[in-house]
């Protein structure tokens, strides 16, 4: 058994403390041995959207790589944002694909409190962590830029970092009920019909039946439920309005939307963090609670 990691993880020179397979079909192939290393050459031959195996019983080997990576003063920020992405966007997909979640779920903590200390320490290097436009794993890209934008926001309003792990969390999980959406209303170019609309708009619903199998915090499970609930009371799926919506699904919405306009999928083009921001505040501005809308703007100052 093997759980995924992602090429951004792979350092040139670095030997790893961990055996890395590659998949063939439906053999997986020993790529690396534990304690080999890769040179840059063969780094960059690698895509983005290659996929890499890791034995499970060598998870928390893996697991302390990347926090002796993200401790390390000789690891340039750009690198560990680079890590600190890929390894978030394969546990994002493992929550996703996967049918037991518990694991994922648990180490969750640990990488998103990684991603709070580096937007503290490194702030300048949130646009690393986002990715602006891009196109594969649309999905899990867009759990970890939620989870990015969500966290500024909840740092601009004065969380604690205790707090910011758990917002965190619930961002990349916000959209976890898309796992119960048939796959083709999920992948649908194009608009949806009533039916499949009607299906697509259970997920909030679907994704606390989910997390309530599962250890996670209230806070959590209201990210999910509530992250399409609207201050004016015309979301969905309960209606609720103002302050009875919890406040961390308050900013995930606008992170949500924010994300949803910045980024490109196949049936739009994708707007610059500076024109969804108008969007969002000349259009739709009474959907979202102001003290967040406010933060959302500072936070989008900062973006390219
Ligand atoms: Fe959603
Ligand atoms: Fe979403």
């Amino acid at each position: 058994m093997y759980f995924q990691i992602r090429v951004g993880v792979l350092r040139e020179g670095v030997s790893l403390p961990f055996d890395l397979f590659i998949q063939l079909g439906q053999r997986y192939v020993h790529y690396l041995k534990q304690g080999d290393s890769l040179t840059s050459e063969k780094i960059s031959k690698f895509k983005h959207s290659d996929q890499f195996y890791v034995p499970l019983e060598q998870r928390k080997v893996f697991k302390n790589f990347v926090s002796d990576s993200m401790n390390s003063a000789s690891v340039k920020p750009a690198d560990k944002a680079r890590i600190l992405r890929d390894t978030s966007l394969a546990l994002v997909e493992e929550i996703y694909e996967k049918k037991d979640i518990s694991e994922a779920l648990n180490d969750s903590k640990e990488i998103v409190s990684h991603l709070v200390e580096m937007m503290e320490k490194n702030p300048e290097n949130i646009d690393d962590l986002v990715q602006l436009s891009s196109h594969d794993f649309y999905t899990f890209n867009h759990s970890l830029d939620v989870g990015v934008y969500s966290m500024g926001i909840g740092k601009l309003i004065g969380y604690s970092n205790e707090d910011l792990v758990e917002l965190g969390r619930g961002a990349l999980f916000h959209d976890i009920g898309k796992k119960w959406v048939d796959a083709e209303i999920i992948c649908k170019k194009g608009a949806l019909d009533d039916a499949e609309w009607a299906q697509m708009q259970r997920h909030p619903e679907y994704g606390l039946k989910i997390l309530s199998d599962y250890d996670v915090s209230e806070a959590i499970k209201a990210c999910c439920f509530e992250h399409h609930e609207s201050f004016l009371g015309n979301g969905y799926p309960q209606g609720m309005d103002g302050d009875s919506i919890h406040p961390m699904a308050r900013i995930v919405a606008i992170a949500d939307t924010f994300d949803a306009l910045t980024t490109q999928r196949s049936y739009n083009k994708p707007m610059s963090p500076k024109d969804a921001l108008l969007f969002i505040t000349t259009k739709i501005k009474d959907k979202y609670d102001p003290e967040i809308l406010k933060a959302l703007q500072s936070l989008a100052a900062a973006l390219n």
